[in-house]
């Protein structure tokens, strides 16, 4: 099975966690349009769901797709969120952000009363990490952020480049109107005390690390579907 076809297969599994009258939060990335769609098919047969959607990619292949969407103005309590990670390790503690949603995406998860994982076994690790950590940062004070965070990891003993996300040759602007930093600082074992020390940064908006968010993963490998629970 190819890797489109794992995702899809973790996206197939986490829709049998979906019943009619949940208010869904619909996550970001490959994994997450893969799940869209099957959410799409079973919604023209009759589901009845609401979604709230993570990003304005996710939003408008929703509405191309015809999955009946409200905002978390409208809707702000969720049942349920279903989107995908970069990297998942043993807890269940997330890098996310890979494509520039983390902001949307985590407000979404800690709206809801669980969030589930789907995933592909390649974003499995021990340890977080080897995935460039995004970090959401105002644009205002861009390089003081950048070196603050930089200061930041380095008292933790984590050091590596910490670099602005472009597209093309614009940096690439999220959803909400910020920059991101992509900092390779490689494992990182205690994402609490990073978490803490990037939160700390007055420029840093968000970061990708999820901790505690995730209620259970779903996980497809080439022998078949893992659910992890935290
Ligand atoms: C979006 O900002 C991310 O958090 C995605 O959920 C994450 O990058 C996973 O994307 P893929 O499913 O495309 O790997």
């Amino acid at each position: 099975m190819d890797a489109r076809q794992l995702k899809v297969e973790a996206a197939r599994a986490a829709l049998s966690h979906v019943s009619s009258g949940m208010r869904l939060g619909i996550g970001t990335g490959t994994t997450a349009d893969e799940f869209v769609r099957l959410l799409a098919e079973k919604v023209a047969t009759g589901l009845a769901v609401i979604g709230v959607p993570t990003s304005e990619r996710t939003a408008a292949l929703c509405r191309e797709l015809g999955v009946p969407l409200s905002t978390l103005e409208e809707t702000p309590e969720l049942d349920l969120t279903i989107d995908g990670a970069d990297e998942i390790d043993p807890a269940l503690t997330l890098i996310k952000g890979g494509g520039g949603a983390l902001l949307r995406e985590k407000i979404v998860a800690a709206a809801s009363e669980r969030m589930i994982v789907i995933a592909d076994q390649s974003k499995m690790v021990e340890t977080l990490g080897r995935f460039p950590l995004p970090i959401e940062v105002n644009k205002f004070g861009l390089r003081a952020t950048e070196i603050a965070v930089g200061a930041a990891a380095a008292s933790l003993g984590l050091v590596g480049p910490v670099t602005l996300r472009m597209t093309g040759s614009q940096p690439f602007v999220t959803d909400g109107g910020h920059f991101i930093l992509d900092a390779s600082f490689g494992r990182i074992p205690d994402t609490r005390a990073l978490s803490n020390a990037l939160f700390a940064i007055p420029g840093v908006v968000e970061h990708g690390l999820f901790i505690g968010l995730a209620s259970a993963a779903i996980i497809a490998g080439g022998d078949g579907i893992q659910t992890v629970h935290a």
